[in-house]
């Protein structure tokens, strides 16, 4: 359990939680209620939080996002206040927070990279100015690890953790987060995403981060790539962390509620399946259940 990193959707504006009906079990939070959630998910025995933001001031940038008083410094605030020894990371990246949904600005139909990084790095200050413990970014740009951690430490937080979604694809898997997250993509994130069957590729952009001083690497989606966790835990010694994704919960929930799978036996496989592969923390929707009815 001390291992599991329970993501969360959190929304401004609403009074009561929101079902996502592509990932039954899982709700948007009201921003209104998120400080006593965060109390029940820490008394639960939940260790770590991973905060998306689904914004109702979606702009061409997604500017809310690095806003000392918007959505995201509000949610990180409550729930740091809410449940001090939790650790809360904060996703760092546009796309809940942009109004075409991609992780970044869109000029001439690209997402340019040298924007956005330096965007990355003002959402990064925020969110540790805040009080988040780590942030994890995960627009895929190039260099955005070392622009955040320069912007880091010219802001004063040079020990602040970089959690940084690495090796990520531009997976289907990712179709219920969408929803969860209210992102209304149009197009696709091939630009700055990774060939899902370029394993070679996967393993360059890891050690690429390393260098450019990431203190977590992550792997996403997890189970279909325990190839890509297993070659990296040769290679590097920093923490590997893997994000069972919502497709990934989705086809288990679906799954089990048609009587085709054993939830409890195959989360515990698929988790177990992960952590062989080399992994030290993994990002999974079940993890609150997971510390309430044990592993
Ligand atoms: C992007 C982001 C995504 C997920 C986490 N961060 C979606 C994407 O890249 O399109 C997906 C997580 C999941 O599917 O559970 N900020």
């Amino acid at each position: 359990m001390n291992d599991l990193i329970y993501p969360i959707f959190v929304e401004e504006e609403i009074d009561a939680p929101l079902p996502v009906d592509s990932m039954p079990g899982v709700e948007r939070i009201p921003e209104k209620a998120l400080e006593g959630y965060v109390e029940s998910v820490a008394r639960d025995g939940v260790k770590a939080l991973m905060m998306f933001g689904v914004s109702h001031y979606k702009n061409p940038t997604g500017s809310d996002s690095w806003n000392p008083d918007g959505l995201l410094a509000r949610m990180v605030r409550k729930a740091k206040r809410a449940a001090p020894d939790l650790v809360i990371i904060s996703d760092t990246c546009f796309c809940e927070y942009t109004d075409h949904g991609h992780c970044g600005p869109v000029e001439h139909d690209q997402v340019p990279n040298d924007v956005t990084i330096e965007n990355l790095g003002h959402q990064a200050v925020v969110a540790i100015k805040a009080g988040a413990d780590i942030v994890a970014p995960s627009a895929m740009m190039d260099g955005q690890v070392a622009a955040i951690r320069k912007a880091l430490d010219a802001a004063g937080h040079p020990m602040a953790p970089i959690m940084a979604y690495s090796s990520k694809m531009a997976s289907a898997f990712y179709g219920p987060f969408r929803a969860a997250s209210g992102c209304d993509l149009k197009g696709d994130r091939k630009s700055y995403q990774m060939d899902p069957l370029n394993g070679r590729e996967a393993i360059r952009e890891s050690l690429l981060d390393e260098a450019e001083g990431a203190d977590f690497l992550m792997v996403k989606p997890g189970m279909p790539y325990l190839d890509i966790i297993a070659r990296l835990r040769q290679q590097i010694l920093l923490p590997i962390v893997a994000y069972q994704v919502s497709g990934e919960y989705a086809m288990i929930k679906f799954a089990a509620a048609a009587g085709a799978l054993d939830e409890p036996r195959i989360v515990r496989e698929t988790l177990g399946a992960i952590k062989r592969a080399g992994a030290d923390l993994i990002l999974t929707y079940f993890a609150r259940d997971i510390a309430r009815q044990g592993f």
